[in-house]
């Protein structure tokens, strides 16, 4: 079997919605740095490429429900490099938002992570749309909303010219002779975009990787266009493997056509495994979850502000083409309800019988609350054992859908302990993961070559965008 990239997506509390409320489950992110060291240590012992560290740049109470994770999380870049430091090997990813950062400061905090971890680290560069985040930068939402692109491409342009500033030999550091720094080796940036001017040169020397490898995540024909042209790594939301084999082939026809070399774009889709030591306990357990799950009929009076609207009996009834107004969230969906379902909801059972075991027709049926929770909790989610999720990851790999995973887990720390000690050696043995780290940095990891720097070249080759 081919070798996969296999990253971990770190969520303290867990990423499935209801995964905090699961007994014995980390949920008080005051204990976040705890959960972050061992997670990044279990994740080193199991030789996963790297750690990602996703990031929203604002809270309220509707993510309470939508996406507990995001309510309260510790910066990016903070994390990895705190993490640097309790770790020797795995790479380290953490999120910008390019709309509102200082290309200056996120060049030089980067660059320095990546001196310090010895060539670990790497940049996942978003441009999201949050009148929130807008807000606490002191931005109009509008003006930032509609440049976010170009703003994103002038961030990543700039990036790249800053961490060039020092060629690699630039230090001569002779104590005979005096001379610290060879001349001609600190080049200035004289970045003059529309929206970002930097003068440069960036005081920190070039970073081990040359450039860190950059990731991009996002599924609009301009996130895809921007990784294409660029990125190292490209993170895409896929529903199957048909899917994620059509992405992959789009996006790396557009790396090819923007003149790159097609196999330097990796590419990785999130993936929600819910484990167990028996497909039984781990069905047993997705089920479990999806039960902890909170829909609005919860709430006699009505759910708190906030709430997702679509997690209801209100928004499943025309999913499934059955009145449901009034009718208990947990009604037993036996044949006969299930025989009135339309496509939509037949596939609704479907999916709660894969996750969970129940069937209409079973010991076990499933609810309208399962149902409303298969709709609407939009995770890439398979549930089985460790064989069952690594048969998964080699038929992805396989049939070329991707070049690996972002693992998500569903309950911290339980999950993330079943993924590195039931799965990651299952991966080790079919050679899906090497038994040892073959590479020093994150670049390495990935199987990617370090860039040479934009200065050392008399003609510029149109590498970078
Ligand atoms: C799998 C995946 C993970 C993402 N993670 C983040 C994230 O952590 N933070 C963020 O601001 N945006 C994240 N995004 C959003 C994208 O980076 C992108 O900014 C967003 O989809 C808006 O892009 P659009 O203009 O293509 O709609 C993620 C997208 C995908 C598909």
């Amino acid at each position: 079997m081919t070798r996969l990239i296999i990253g971990a997506m770190v969520r303290p509390i867990g990423a499935y919605p209801s995964g905090w409320r699961y007994p014995g489950a980390h949920r008080d992110p005051r204990g976040d740095a705890a959960v972050l060291r061992r997670t990044a240590r279990l994740a080193e012992e199991a030789r996963l490429d790297y750690l990602f560290f996703g990031d929203w740049l604002a809270t309220g109470y509707d993510l309470e429900h939508q996406e507990p994770h995001l309510v309260a999380r510790v910066d990016p870049l903070s994390a990895i490099a705190h993490l640097a430091a309790v770790t020797e090997r795995i790479g380290l990813i953490a999120t910008v938002d390019s709309s509102y950062a200082d290309p200056y400061a996120v060049a030089r905090a980067t660059a320095s992570i990546d001196l310090l971890s010895g060539g670990r680290a790497g940049l996942n560069l978003v441009t999201s749309a949050d009148p929130r985040a807008a807000a606490n930068h002191g931005v109009d939402f509008e003006v930032a909303n509609a440049v976010r692109y170009e703003r994103a491409i002038e961030f990543e342009r700039v990036l790249r010219r800053l961490w060039d500033s020092f060629d690699d030999d630039a230090f001569v550091a002779d104590a005979s002779s005096g001379v610290l720094l060879a001349p001609g080796s600190l080049h200035p940036t004289d970045f003059r975009g529309r929206h970002l001017q930097v003068a440069g040169p960036l005081n920190v020397v070039r970073p081990v990787q040359g450039h860190l490898p950059i990731v991009r995540s996002g599924g609009s024909p301009r996130s895809q266009l921007i990784a294409a042209q660029s990125a190292d790594l490209a993170l895409v939301a896929a529903n199957d493997l048909a899917h994620a084999a059509s992405v992959r082939e789009e996006l790396r026809a557009l790396a090819f056509e923007a003149g790159r070399d097609d196999r330097t774009l990796k590419v990785v889709a999130p993936v929600l495994p819910i484990i167990g030591e028996t497909r039984e306990h781990a069905q047993q357990f997705a089920d479990e979850l999806s039960e902890l799950v909170q829909i609005a009929e919860d709430w006699p009076d009505g759910p708190p502000a906030g709430f997702p609207a679509t997690r209801s009996l209100a928004n499943l009834s025309p999913l499934v083409g059955v009145e449901l107004q009034g009718v208990s969230p947990d009604l037993a969906v036996t044949p006969q309800i299930a025989a009135q379902f339309g496509a939509t909801g037949q596939q609704l059972v479907e999916i709660v019988a894969e996750r969970t075991g129940r069937t209409p027709g079973g010991l076990r049926p499933p609810t309208l609350r399962h149902l409303v929770v298969a709709a609407t909790v939009n995770a890439p989610i398979i549930v089985g054992t460790a064989a069952d999720i690594a048969n998964e990851f080699e038929a992805w790999g396989d049939a070329g859908a991707v070049d690996g995973f972002n693992v998500l887990s569903a309950v911290q720390p339980t999950q993330f302990e079943a993924f590195t000690s039931l799965v990651a050696p299952e991966l080790r043995r079919r050679g899906v993961l090497p038994a040892a780290y073959e590479g020093e940095t994150l670049r390495e990891h990935l199987g990617l070559a370090r860039p040479e720097s934009s200065f050392a070249r008399p003609v510029y080759a149109g590498a970078f965008i």
